[in-house]
């Protein structure tokens, strides 16, 4: 893959960017795939089907073989982040270039204030790192990082039209610096309860981690083992728990990032048995594409550069067991949380573990890494796989159908997928700024070989043609009817209730419930798991079980099926039907 990136060319001079043919893929969306043809004209998808009759001059891509997805939607990244004495590596241009590189056509980041700044500073601040930078849309996250009267203001200004933020992240981690009391936490949920704004939490118990830190270090664990042993599975499973409960008794909607346990999901789980609202889970790229026993390594630079909070875990099943949450719908979305660091950054812990930076890379490699863990084993479908990737933090964030979606009037932020490409993971052929990959030598088959942003070719059969400062800032609107909606069963009639768009230019193909059950028919005669991304009426294992056999799908089935299948269309919500969230 050639990196060469061509700074900011004129829109107006890339005339056979403006009108672009995607011939005879199958496109997949969350609720189905159908073989058809896709036509882009100024950054917008204006026809999906057969037979397009289409204006001469027109570049066309031939995806005979290929998958036709929604760009991916990393709902999870730390571009330029100073934290910890340090600055992520991967800015804003380099960033985002990385996420196309893997199929990643928006971002969405995190402002995060130091205590006692105020929040729209901050906002002002990454906006001015950001906007000129980006090559592809992102959106912004809140960090509320102390709590005032002056703080709950600024919330209800950011979630205005003129800034265009609808989630705020609370930290129940980083004692001393970014970490939030339970009463804090209470009256930051009840704002965002009030805004109709969505909070998120980092759930690890921050007081536990600070006691064990001192313990470990004074008895002369001084490693980056040491960073794992200081917050086992229980710190975070007590914090979701805690975080579901105070969410509860505030009548919030709670967001969960980085869920890295089975303690963790356990206590999502039980917490969503008699929680009033909604109750959303991530997981991350480097949970389910490599695992914690990389602290015991014993090159500092090695295990150092997997330290992230909450930890990669020593246990052997739990990337696959987040793998079968995010099929089963326990967990909606999977991210990144890319945060990235030189070595010479991470060498500011030795000797002492709890001062290395946190974070790692996954931003390029999260559509790859999770192909091969779900898809190409079978437990997730391509329409799933759409669905975590990409779709569900679309409605969640409240930006579907504009983004997320293949269809008419969506923005043209498409993947061109190749099942079959094979390749190896390196640090030395990847696009961040620092030279480890926590995926180093893991052997993928399927990645991106185009990667459409707002219509422009960005990944060009391989070639990544970014272009600096092209992407925008997307606002992301309060009141999202997959949060604040009316509840089930109106599954249906909240897909038909997603806003229009300023510009009214969305219009709502999806088919009625008496499609979904012949569809659920057709795809078992097929001998493909009934309902396409969550099967209808399946029930949610128990977290650790395995259940390979639940999905028949296979990928080579799929995809030598490309030329006869017949369109297949179910409609399941954000996070499928199962949750009994919709
Ligand atoms: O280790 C991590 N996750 N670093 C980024 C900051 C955060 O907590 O998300
Ligand atoms: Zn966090
Ligand atoms: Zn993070």
């Amino acid at each position: 893959m050639s990196s060469a990136p061509v700074k900011k060319v004129p829109i107006h001079l890339q005339s056979s960017q403006n009108r672009l043919l995607i011939k005879n893929g199958r496109v997949v969306n969350d609720d189905g795939m159908e073989d058809a043809d896709v036509y882009i004209e100024d950054g917008i998808i204006k026809q999906v089907g057969r037979n397009l009759i289409i204006p001469g001059g027109t570049r066309t891509i031939d995806a005979t073989g290929k998958l036709v997805m929604p760009g991916g939607i990393d709902p999870h990244t730390h571009f330029e982040l100073e934290m910890m004495g340090a600055k992520s590596a991967d800015d804003f241009y380099k960033g985002t270039r990385a996420a196309v590189a893997g199929g990643t056509t928006t971002v969405i980041d995190f402002v995060l204030p130091q205590k006692g700044q105020s929040l729209l500073e901050a906002y002002d601040n990454w906006r001015k790192k950001a906007d000129g930078k980006v090559c592809c849309d992102y959106g912004l996250h809140v960090g509320v990082t102390w709590w005032s009267p002056s703080v709950k203001k600024e919330m209800e200004q950011l979630v205005t039209e003129q800034y265009g933020v609808n989630s705020f992240k609370m930290f129940m981690a980083y004692k001393d610096a970014w970490m939030l009391d339970d009463y804090d936490l209470y009256c930051t949920f009840e704002t965002c309860a009030a805004l109709k704004a969505l909070p998120q939490v980092h759930a690890e118990n921050g007081h536990i981690i600070a006691r064990n830190t001192e313990k470990l270090l004074a008895a002369g664990v001084t490693g980056p083992e040491g960073h794992q042993l200081s917050r086992d599975e229980e710190v975070e499973g007590e914090a979701v728990n805690r975080a579901c409960v105070i969410a509860n008794q505030a009548k919030s909607p709670l967001y969960i990032v980085h869920m890295m346990s089975k303690s963790a999901l356990e206590s999502l789980q039980n917490a969503r048995k008699r929680q009033q609202m909604p109750v959303y889970g991530e997981t991350l790229a480097a949970t389910v594409g490599t695992d914690g026993t990389h602290y015991r390594n014993a090159c500092f630079r090695h295990a150092a550069a997997h330290v992230l909070s909450p930890p990669l875990r020593p246990d052997p099943d739990t990337p696959q067991v987040m793998v079968e949450a995010l099929a089963d719908d326990c967990l909606q979305t999977i991210g990144s949380d890319n945060c990235t660091f030189h070595e010479k950054d991470k060498e500011i812990g030795k000797g002492n573990f709890s001062k290395i930076p946190n974070g790692v890379n996954g931003v390029e490699d999260r559509m790859a890494i999770l192909w091969q863990k779900a898809v190409n084993t079978g437990v997730m479908d391509p329409c799933r796989f759409v669905a975590v990737t990409s779709s569900n933090s679309a409605k969640i964030f409240n930006i579907w159908p504009q983004k997320g979606r293949i269809a008419v009037n969506s923005d043209a932020d498409v993947v061109v997928w190749d099942p079959r490409l094979e390749r190896t993971i390196t640090a030395a052929a990847h696009k961040h700024a620092i030279d480890f990959n926590i995926f180093e030598g893991q052997h993928v088959v399927g990645s991106p070989q185009f990667v459409i942003v707002n219509g422009r070719v960005c990944l060009d059969d391989g070639d990544l043609r970014v272009v600096e400062g092209y992407g925008k800032f997307l606002k992301t609107p309060s009141n999202c009817p997959y949060v604040y909606g009316d509840e089930l069963p109106a599954v249906n009639d909240r897909v038909d209730a997603a806003p229009q768009n300023a510009s009214g230019r969305f219009t709502n193909g999806t088919p009625t419930p008496t499609d979904l059950t012949l569809v659920n028919k057709h795809l078992e005669g097929l001998g493909i798991s009934s309902g396409c991304s969550t099967p209808t009426g399946r029930k949610m294992r128990e977290v650790g079980q395995r259940d390979l056999q639940s999905s028949s799908f296979s990928i080579s089935k799929e995809v030598e099926g490309l030329e006869t299948k017949t369109s297949v269309r179910v409609r399941n919500p954000p996070g499928g039907k199962s949750s009994g969230l919709w």
